[in-house]
């Protein structure tokens, strides 16, 4: 780094010891080995006197906060994908720059996208406690036993075809489910003949024919509440509805509503709308088998979260090089 001083680096969480033992090396970094998530106040000291901010998704960096930093606060490096937990305009009126850590937890989240799409109907974790809690209550083998429904053959309706949409298309046309898909704007014609993917530019439409909802949009004011009450009312009750992405673009409550209605047929959820509190609606509803739910681990592989260090790095130490760091977020990007 051309900068004779060495950034100030304030971490908000543990990072895997790779990546820490590198900012160690490079910054004059602040780490949190105890993992304790840092309170609001130490937020506000951070930002008032260091030159970045390493934040995460459990942050809430908000108007409030953003107005408390100093003028040497320089950067706000997101160790996350998702950005909504960063007012991003707030920001860039105060000139502090925003990168993030696309593309690299991409596959490991359409993964996890692809064991939910499989776990709910195939009732997969309902087999496993049978084991688990009471082995010796198992029978052995029956025709009509534990059935569930088959996923071949069946229709996917994706809701975001970015990035990790388009990585859950792949995954699930290789399951044998026909694609469909609603985005802002239509993938291009490459991708979708290779996905042989139905575009619908009306999700009300799509929604009212496809099997299993995967919800692969970032969250924003224009996506919340995007499955509300009225919309998972189109849905057939035999159908499934998938979200890795984030909480607050399903109505909660409402999906709690349609389930135990029977309106569709359950869902598997890793995300949700006031993490990590869970709904215990929907505990319940797993409990009877009509839900799965996973404590937000889409992108938890050590591979991933080491890579997405490497990324923030790459930005911290871009920026201070004098240049425009590579996953800068831009404002209002919707
Ligand atoms: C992100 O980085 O936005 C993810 O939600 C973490 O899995």
């Amino acid at each position: 780094m051309t900068n004779r001083k060495r950034p100030k680096v304030y971490i908000t969480r543990k990072l895997p010891d790779a990546v820490e033992t590198r900012m160690r090396e490079l910054f004059e970094a602040e780490l949190n080995v105890d993992d304790r998530p840092r309170t609001r106040q130490e937020l506000i000291e951070a930002v008032r006197s260091a030159d970045v901010l390493v934040p995460t998704v459990t942050d809430r960096i908000d108007a409030d906060l953003i107005a408390e930093a100093g003028p040497q606060m320089k950067l706000i490096a997101s160790f996350s994908n998702g950005t909504d937990h960063i007012d991003i305009d707030a920001a860039a009126k105060k000139g502090i720059t925003v990168t993030n850590t696309p593309n690299v937890l991409t596959e490991d989240t359409a993964d996890m996208t692809m064991a939910l799409i499989l776990a709910v109907p195939r009732r997969l974790v309902q087999g496993a406690r049978v084991l688990m809690d009471k082995p010796g209550e198992w029978e052995g083998w029956s025709p009509t036993w534990m059935l569930g429904r088959r996923i071949w053959g069946k229709r996917i309706g994706i809701i975001g075809m970015g990035r990790i949409g388009t990585a859950v298309a792949r995954r699930a046309k290789a399951f044998g489910l026909s694609i469909h898909y609603h985005n802002r704007k239509r993938v291009n014609p490459a991708t979708e003949d290779e996905l042989e993917a139905t575009y619908w530019d009306s999700l009300d439409q799509m929604l009212a024919r496809v099997d299993i909802v995967s919800v692969n949009c970032p969250s924003t004011p224009a996506t919340f509440h995007l499955l509300s009450a009225r919309r998972l009312a189109l849905l057939q009750p035999t159908s499934y509805v998938v979200n890795t992405a984030r909480g607050d673009i399903i109505d909660e409550d409402a999906l709690v509503q349609a389930l135990r209605a029977g309106k569709i047929a359950g869902a598997g959820l890793d995300v949700f709308e006031n993490e990590p509190a869970v709904n215990p609606k929907l505990v319940k509803l797993a409990n009877d088998g009509k839900v799965v739910l996973l404590p937000h681990t889409g992108s938890a592989t050590i591979e991933g979260r080491i890579d997405m260090g490497d990324k923030v790095i790459i930005n911290i130490r871009t920026y201070f090089d004098g240049h425009r760091p590579p996953n800068r977020v831009l404002p209002n990007r919707g």
